[in-house]
C-alpha cells in the first residue's frame, strides 16, 4: 500500500466504478483525475482496470502490464490476500493500480460461464478493501460482464458523460443498469454517485443546452452533476501522454481545477467536506 488509510483501521474502503456505455467520453481520464486527487489529498487509493484496450488506465498511470493483474485477480474463486496482493502495484501520483492484462479480453468466455459471474471482483477485493480508503474502478465502453462486475463491486457509480446525445444515452444505460444490478443481483447495492460532464466545451452552442438535459435526467434517477463540467483542454491528453497526472502536469488547467471541484462534490456528497 502506498499511502496509510486515513479511515478508521476496521473501516472497507469505498468502491467507485466509472461507467458509461459510450466509448471516449472519459471515463479512464475522471477515474485517473479521482484516483490522483484523492491520493493527494491524504487517502490511501487503489485503482482497478477492467479494460484492457490500448490507451486504457494501466497504459496513463505507468503500470507494468507484465505484472499480474486484473485477469490474476479474477482467476481465482475463493480469493486469498497474498494473491491479491501479488496483483497490485504502486504507482507514482494515482496511488496503487491492478493493471489491466492485454489478454482479459480472451477470458471473457472463460469468466461469462463462472457461478456467481457479477460478483467476481466484488469477492476478490474483500481481502484488501480494509487497507483502503477508496478503490476506483474503471470499465470498458459496453455493459459487458466485466463493467457489471464493476457496478456490482461499487458502493458509487459515477457516471462520465459528454453533453452530446449519444454520451447521454449511454449515461441513462448505466443508470437502468445500477437499477436492474441493485433489485437482481443479491448483496449488491450500488447507487449512483452522480454524473461528471467531461470534455465540455461552453463555447458549442448545442452543449450547454445538453448539460441542463444531463442533469434533468441525473434529477429523475435521483443523481445529481458532481461539480459544473470538466472543460475540454489539450493538457489533459498531453498529462496522459507524459504518463503524469493532470493535477501536477497542469495545475492551474481549466479540466484540473474541474476535477478537484468534482471531487470536492463527491466527497460532500458521502459526507467528507474540505478542511
Ligand atoms: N477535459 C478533456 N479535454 C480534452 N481531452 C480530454 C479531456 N478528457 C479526456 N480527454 C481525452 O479524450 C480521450 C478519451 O478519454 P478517455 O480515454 O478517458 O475516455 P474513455 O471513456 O475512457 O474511453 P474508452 O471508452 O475508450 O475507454 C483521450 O484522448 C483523453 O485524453
Ligand atoms: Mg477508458
Amino acid at each position: 500500500m502506498t499511502r496509510q488509510k486515513q479511515s478508521d483501521g476496521a473501516a472497507r474502503a469505498r468502491v467507485i466504478a466509472f461507467a458509461n456505455q459510450k466509448g471516449g467520453v472519459a471515463k479512464s481520464t475522471t477515474a485517473e483525475a479521482f484516483a490522483a486527487s484523492l491520493t493527494a489529498r491524504g487517502y490511501a487509493v487503489l485503482m482497478v482496470d477492467m479494460d484492457a484496450q490500448p490507451g486504457n488506465l494501466s497504459m496513463h498511470v505507468g503500470a507494468d502490464k507484465d505484472l499480474p493483474g486484473t485477469l490474476e485477480l479474477l482467476e481465482h474463486r475463493r480469493p486469498m490476500r497474498e494473491k491479491v496482493l501479488r496483483c497490485i502495484q504502486p504507482t507514482r501520483s494515482f496511488g496503487d493500480v491492478i493493471c489491466a492484462n492485454e489478454d482479459l479480453d480472451d477470458a471473457d468466455k472463460s469468466l461469462s460461464s463462472r457461478v456467481g459471474r457479477e460478483l467476481m471482483l466484488s469477492r476478490a477485493l474483500e481481502p484488501v478493501l480494509g487497507d483502503y480508503d477508496f478503490v476506483v474502478v474503471d470499465t470498458p465502453p459496453a455493459l459487458q460482464l466485466r463493467t457489471l462486475n464493476g457496478i456490482a463491486a461499487a458502493d458509487d457509480v459515477v457516471v462520465p458523460c459528454m453533453a452530446d446525445a449519444s454520451s447521454v444515452a449511454g449515461m441513462e444505460a448505466v443508470l437502468e443498469c445500477v437499477a436492474e444490478v441493485r433489485e437482481f443481483v443479491r448483496g449488491a447495492q450500488p447507487r449512483v454517485a452522480g454524473i461528471v460532464v467531461t470534455r465540455y466545451d461552453a463555447r458549442n452552442n448545442l452543449e450547454p443546452e445538453m448539460l441542463d438535459r444531463i442533469a434533468e435526467i441525473a434529477a429523475e434517477h435521483g443523481a445529481v452533476l458532481l461539480g459544473r463540467g470538466v472543460r475540454n483542454t489539450v493538457n489533459a491528453r498531453k498529462a496522459q501522454r507524459s504518463g503524469e497526472a493532470l493535477r501536477r502536469f497542469a495545475p492551474q488547467s481549466t479540466a484540473a481545477l474541474d476535477y478537484e471541484e468534482a471531487v470536492s462534490a463527491y466527497l460532500a456528497d458521502i459526507g467528507i467536506t474540505d478542511d
